[in-house]
């Protein structure tokens, strides 16, 4: 149902065929389209046994980008060019006046996830 709402919205879902493995409290980048033709990289965190998804772009607009692996204390999206965190539940920086960090919708069903940009 809310696929097909996304899909209606114009927003285009991007399966992400080995997300089962993204596991709790890590990141992982995937690229959604050719980066180099408009295309966007997009931040996996897993938080709390629920996968979000942010631009990887830092919203701190100094040309950092939010890491994969770890997160920061098992929640917190981390730029590690000025260390500014970033919740992925949320987008919101974190104790830093920051704008959030861009979110995707995500829709994780029968061991699938799907990323709408
Ligand atoms: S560019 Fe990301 S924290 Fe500064």
């Amino acid at each position: 149902m809310l696929r097909k709402l996304l899909s209606l919205l114009g927003m285009k879902g991007v399966v992400v065929p080995d997300a089962a493995g993204l596991e709790e409290g890590q990141a992982k980048t995937i690229e959604v389209g050719d980066p180099l033709a408009g295309g966007k990289v997009v931040l996996l965190c897993r938080v709390e046994g629920v996968v979000y998804a942010l631009d990887a772009r830092c919203p701190h607009d100094e040309g950092g980008r939010l890491a994969k692996g770890p997160l920061f204390d098992g929640k917190l999206a981390l730029c590690p060019l000025h260390n500014y965190r970033f919740d992925p539940r949320t987008g919101d920086a974190v104790g830093v006046a920051c704008k959030s960090a861009r979110r995707y919708k995500v829709v994780e069903a029968n061991g699938k996830l799907e990323v709408f940009c």
